[in-house]
């Protein structure tokens, strides 16, 4: 690894794992290619943004030639792949978008860098690699009591989101197969922590239960999701491109497996003790129980066995701690905040997603 490029860069997790690697791998250059959607924020990154080892180019994965010309210019021998479109209730409401970025884009990207790296020989076959980062979504949803998902488990997306990915993962292996283009893929169950956009359930929650405001639980909120702190997903996809094995996936999950109204009431509890608000106390009776998101995952579960067991990774957060932090973080980064919630785009989404709820 000397050059990277990191789609998806000005994201959530993208974000974090950029700051992550400059940090630890004191000899890459990294390419932070995005194409600064809704969800793209180059705020994210301004700690780092005068590192001479980063830099960011405003491009579009869907475009051959754009991405043509940053593998060529810049040398890249590794691609971190984490553009996408993310949100499932805007998949929901408009899954067109999914389709064309996810899929598309993800298979623009391959065919880049087979032509790239392949066709053209620019550098040993060892010494390239595609890591597609992905999700546990592919796998649909577990009853009570049936066992976790292993990295055998046949794939049976429910979402647009989740089909999307599902085909982005069919596309890279098939690379690999067909080509032999070196690649890794990583399956990672519901990520939380600094920098996730205010439409996802934990920052939605904390934000609204500050501001007074209802907190919107689908369904009878007993829905199940494998959390994991965004640090911890970065460092496993820093072991995996690493020390992981050519042509492997590896699942990622948290351990973590409480239903969101157990969330969303241990975050009222945390900001009733370091917020309290005498008009809003205690917080939990905010909570309102709205319609449910249709074809809703019942439970995630990830097993993790081959990834501890391979690469020794682990996460390091707890879940009550993580939470901790994490409200902390949007305390106390109130205009990165502001600077999302106070554009349209945002303001149409909130009003799309929740007024008819
Ligand atoms: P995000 O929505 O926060 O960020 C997506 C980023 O991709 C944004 O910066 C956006 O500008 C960029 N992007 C979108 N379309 C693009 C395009 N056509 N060209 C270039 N850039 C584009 O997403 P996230 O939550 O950080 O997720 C990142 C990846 O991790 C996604 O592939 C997602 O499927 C996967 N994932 C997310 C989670 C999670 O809990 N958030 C869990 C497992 C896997
Ligand atoms: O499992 C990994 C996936 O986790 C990633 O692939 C996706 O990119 C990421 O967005 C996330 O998907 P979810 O749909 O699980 O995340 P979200 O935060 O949207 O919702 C978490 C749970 O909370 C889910 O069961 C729906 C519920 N929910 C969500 C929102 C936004 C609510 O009850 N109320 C809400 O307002």
């Amino acid at each position: 690894m000397k050059n990277v490029l990191v789609t998806g860069g000005a994201g959530f997790i993208g974000s974090n794992f950029i700051r992550q690697i400059i940090k630890n791998e004191k000899e890459l250059r990294v390419y932070n290619y995005d194409a600064l959607t809704y969800a793209g924020n180059l705020d994210s990154l301004a700690d780092i943004a005068g590192d001479p080892r980063y830099q960011f180019i405003q491009g579009n994965i869907c475009d051959p030639e754009q991405v043509a010309s940053a593998l060529r210019e810049h040398q890249i021998d590794t691609i971190v792949h984490f553009a996408a479109e993310s949100h499932v209730d805007r998949s929901i409401l408009g899954p067109r978008q999914f389709i064309e970025t996810n899929v598309m884009g993800t298979f623009t990207l391959l065919d880049a860098a087979r032509q790239y790296w392949l066709t053209e020989q620019t550098f040993p076959k060892e010494s390239v690699r595609f890591h597609h980062v992905s999700t546990d979504e592919v796998f649909g949803s577990l009853k009570p009591g049936e066992p976790a998902w292993t990295e055998e488990t046949p794939y049976a997306p429910n979402s647009p989101y989740a089909a999307s990915k599902a085909a982005s993962d069919h596309l890279v292996r098939s690379y690999g197969h067909t080509y032999g283009l070196p690649f890794t893929i990583t399956n990672c169950s519901n990520n939380y922590g600094p920098f996730q956009f205010p439409e996802k359930l934990i920052p939605v929650i904390i934000l609204n239960a500050l501001e007074g405001k209802p907190l919107p639980v689908y369904g009878d909120g007993q829905q199940v999701r494998d959390w994991l702190h965004v640090e911890d997903h970065c460092e496993a996809i820093h072991l995996v491109l690493t020390k992981g094995a050519t042509g492997s996936t590896y699942n990622i999950g948290g351990e973590n497996q409480p239903a969101n109204l157990s969330i969303v009431e241990t975050i009222c509890d945390i900001l009733d003790e370091i917020a309290p608000s005498p008009e809003h106390r205690p917080r939990r009776d905010l909570i309102q129980f709205v319609k449910d998101r249709p074809g809703h995952d019942r439970r995630y579960d990830m097993d993790t066995t081959k990834i501890s067991g391979e690469l020794g990774w682990r996460p390091r957060h707890t879940l009550q701690q993580g939470l901790l932090d994490t409200v902390h973080w949007y305390l106390s980064h109130p205009e990165w905040v502001a600077s999302i919630r106070q554009k349209q785009e945002y303001k149409g989404w909130m009003d799309a997603n929740y007024k008819s709820r």
